[in-house]
């Protein structure tokens, strides 16, 4: 059976619907609702016989790795209508979205995958995850003096440049920045909280009060930032005071984030999971992110039979077709090379590195950026 693939537009928002039911079963959407099709969003899905069988989509955001933005499509939307799985309609779905995502310069694709095996032919492997993290309410007490108010709308740009700051320092996150971000962020929560000394902002909490109270009763922290201890001792503070109706509080962290260690009393206890995976689309990737300083190194390495050589010099990476005597890396192992999930050891472990291990530790010196970190789900 022919399918055709093509990007998808208006005309298909019903299949498209009737299709992630089947999915994603059905749920109450958010308010006010997501479009499906908006900037910044590009679908593409296969037709069977006349009717949609197959989506997935590309979302055009940006990713921080080593102090930079990364162009990165983001996927989501995956699916294969119940009748057609196993015929291999994701393949070509997913050939057609990758290749229009790098004409747009997309260098890297993330996910989050419902099982990795999925998308392994296509090298997404693992490297963080996005966690809920449960927390005694009253072990927030910390302390801290900064003046603490609820944001309102006009606090929408000081907000997002706390986080801007924030995660331009971490490896991993998304910028938040394109049109898929276009949408003050404090809208979808019960409250913002921000931290503000001297006129400028300098911490918030985006936080859900959840519903009722006493025992089960839960408060949601979705975001967290903020520029110095203090501020952030303030905020958690504050959510402290909620102790005597919500004995816990979730909060979405990635990693052993800095909060935990001003808390104390308890650990926080995991309560959900969601792996983040990464692909390289265009090895140029390697060459958008600054190298260390005095890092001085050639590093030939070869992925599906192409041989290219990593010319480390004076801060910068350049890639160069050719080279001999490298590493050979399974297309999981370029990916997770690139995220600095692993130090090589540990690449060869998991079979995604084979040959000669003289150029490990320059490797590992440029690619061994620090934790690595996730703050949305898509
Ligand atoms: C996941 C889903 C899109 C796969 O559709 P499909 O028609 O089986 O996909 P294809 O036939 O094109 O390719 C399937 C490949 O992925 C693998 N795969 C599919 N589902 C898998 C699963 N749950 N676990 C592990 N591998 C899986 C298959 O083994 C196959 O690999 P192979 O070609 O090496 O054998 C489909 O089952 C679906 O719509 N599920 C519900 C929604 C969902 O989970 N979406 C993914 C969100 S991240």
């Amino acid at each position: 059976m022919a399918a055709t693939i093509r990007p998808l537009g208006t005309d298909d928002t019903d299949a498209m619907a009737q299709g992630f039911r089947d999915a994603f079963g059905s749920f109450d959407p958010p308010e006010p609702p997501v479009p499906l099709h908006a900037p910044g969003k590009s679908w593409w899905g296969a037709e069977v016989d006349g009717h949609l069988a197959a989506t997935a989509l590309d979302r055009d955001y940006t990713s921080w790795f080593g102090g930079v933005r990364v162009p990165t499509a983001g996927i989501g939307g995956v699916s294969v209508v119940a009748e057609h799985r196993g015929e291999g309609l994701l393949a070509p779905v997913f050939d057609a979205l990758h290749e229009a995502a790098r004409e747009r310069g997309a260098l890297i694709s993330t996910l989050f995958a419902t099982a990795p095996a999925i998308y392994r032919r296509w090298g997404y492997e693992s490297f963080t995850s996005l966690d809920r993290v449960r927390v005694p309410t009253a072990g927030l007490a910390v302390g801290g003096s900064t003046p603490l108010r609820r944001a309102d709308e006009d606090d929408a740009a000081a907000i997002r440049a706390v986080h801007d700051r924030g995660v331009s320092r971490r490896n991993g996150p998304l910028s938040r920045t394109g049109p898929l971000f276009a949408e003050a962020p404090t809208l979808r929560v019960d409250g913002v909280t921000v931290a503000e000394r001297d006129g400028v902002v300098v911490g918030y909490v985006a936080w859900d009060r959840g519903r009722g109270y006493g025992e089960g009763a839960e408060l949601s922290v979705h975001d967290l930032e903020a520029d110095d201890t203090d501020a952030l001792r303030s905020l958690l503070t504050m959510l402290s005071t909620f102790a005597s109706t919500v004995p816990s509080v979730v909060v979405r962290t990635s990693g052993i984030a800095p909060w935990r260690h001003l808390v104390g009393r308890q650990h926080a206890t995991p309560v959900s999971s969601a792996p983040y995976a990464i692909t390289v689309l265009d090895v140029r990737a390697f060459e958008v992110v600054p190298a260390p300083p005095g890092l001085t190194a050639s590093l030939p390495f070869t992925v599906d039979g192409v041989t290219r050589t990593l010319e480390v010099a004076d801060g910068r990476t350049r890639v160069v077709d050719g080279g001999a005597g490298g590493r050979e890396l399974t297309r999981g192992g370029l990916s997770l090379t690139f995220a600095g999930a692993h130090r090589s050891a540990d690449l060869r472990l998991a079979g995604h590195l084979d040959g000669p291990d003289a150029d490990d530790a320059a490797w590992d010196a440029l690619t061994l950026r620090g934790p690595l970190h996730v703050h949305d789900y898509f």
